[in-house]
């Protein structure tokens, strides 16, 4: 039985493999392993692709968070942290890193409901948030200082909606782009909007490594400054330190890998939505299964506050399964040999490291919802269309259409 994953590392290097190992013989000979002459360059290259003053690699996309709001604190506040007063408001359907970082730079996570027909953190949400929330009027006891928006699955958020609350209240913005390297929000690219944004190289991700590793994105010349400080102990001097720092380096290997890589985003992103364009088409009309929002389906969204640009990087394809047979389907296709994933099946504010340590805006009710339906799809960039079509049948023939 043919088996097809979410995924397939081994294919990908095979494709990409004379540049993989020349990069990495490269690095074998010159033995510069601690951020060596591939870190700068990268962080050059990914600079100018995103069109941003500063990029930062570092140790990965959950150390990208953490160090963009610990240099937040330090710019902000002028202390090495925040403290629990201090609010940051971000989505509760996400990887835990998002919302485990704000803990770890020590402010309270506010989590705010999903649209759901992106998946992504509702703009009007964090508005009521900001309007009703009674301690705002007192602006002292609690300070909301900034709003952490992540492009879920690739898809990214309604950017200059975040932008003109984070203007009208004074708030940083901190993309979350661990799933979104190289998506588009209008014209720019995603990172490049909010005060800072945050990549992960996770090997599963759309520009993944041969590990961990991650990269911060900032136009603030202060920002990059503390950053860089901060990835290697806390100081100018690694000797003679200012902050509580971390050892935090993007690794050399890493940058080499990755340099290799980044040479394949665009025609990999590209490949992406070619893959997701047959299940577009494929899949419409299926009852019982919603699909990503996509050019086809935006017209039907024109009440909501979504919006559809064509900058979704399909880092994942999730379909939402409804009347609880997500977990069947799923079954179903692992049966016959095809992998799927959950991503998520626990929004954060259901996770125990959160329970006593964020707040809610009132009813999470999309979040709690979604969490039961979504179901991820194979996208691997170089999967063929027999194989997308061979997927397409199986899902077509468990609805009897
Ligand atoms: C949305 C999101 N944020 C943060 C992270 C953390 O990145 P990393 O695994 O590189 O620490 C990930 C990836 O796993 C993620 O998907």
């Amino acid at each position: 039985m043919k088996q097809i994953p979410m995924l397939d590392l081994q294919l990908e290097y095979q494709y990409m493999k004379e540049d993989i190992d020349a990069a990495i013989k490269e690095c074998l000979e010159h033995q510069k392993w601690i951020l060596g002459p591939e870190v700068e360059e990268l962080e050059n290259k990914i600079a100018e692709y995103l069109g941003v003053k500063h990029c930062v690699g570092v140790s990965s996309g959950t150390e990208a968070l953490v160090l963009s709001l610990r240099t937040l604190a330090i710019k902000l506040k002028g202390l090495e942290y925040f403290d629990k007063t201090d609010e940051i408001i971000t989505t509760p359907f996400t990887f835990t890193a998002t919302g485990d970082a704000i803990l770890r730079a020590g402010a309270t996570p506010v989590f705010v409901d999903i649209d759901p027909t992106t998946y992504n953190i509702d703009p009007m949400k964090i508005k009521q948030y900001l309007t009703q929330n009674p301690k705002l009027k007192t602006r002292g006891s609690t300070n909301i200082v900034g709003i952490i928006p992540v492009h879920l699955y690739g898809q990214p958020c309604n950017m200059d909606e975040i932008l003109k609350i984070a203007q009208e209240y004074n708030l940083f913005v901190l993309e979350d782009v661990a799933q979104a390297f190289g998506s588009m929000w209008k014209e720019k690219k995603l990172g490049s909007i909010g005060t800072t944004g945050a990549f992960s190289f996770f090997p599963s991700k759309n520009l993944g490594g041969f590990g961990d590793s991650g990269m911060v994105s900032t136009n603030d010349d202060t920002l990059a400054e503390l950053m860089r400080m901060l990835l290697k102990h806390g100081g100018k001097d690694k000797y003679n330190v200012d902050h509580i720092g971390y050892n935090a380096r993007l690794d050399t290997l890493q940058a080499a890998i990755l340099l290799a890589k980044f040479k394949y985003i665009d025609e990999f992103n590209e490949r992406r939505r070619k893959i997701a364009e047959i299940y577009n088409q494929e899949l419409s009309g299926i009852d019982g299964i919603v699909l990503p929002i996509n050019h086809s389906t935006t017209q039907s969204f024109n009440n909501s506050t979504s919006e559809y640009h064509h900058g979704h990087v399909y880092h994942q394809y999730t379909i939402r399964v409804n009347s609880g047979q997500r977990d069947e389907l799923l079954k179903y296709l692992k049966d016959k040999g095809i992998s799927t994933m959950i991503y998520y099946p626990v929004p954060l504010h259901k996770m125990k490291v959160f329970d006593g340590r964020c707040a809610v805006n009132g009813s999470l009710k999309e979040s709690d919802q979604v969490v039961k339906d979504v179901l991820s799809l194979p996208i691997e960039p170089l999967q063929n269309e027999k194989e997308t079509k061979h997927i397409v049948d199986w899902i077509k023939n468990y609805f009897g259409t």
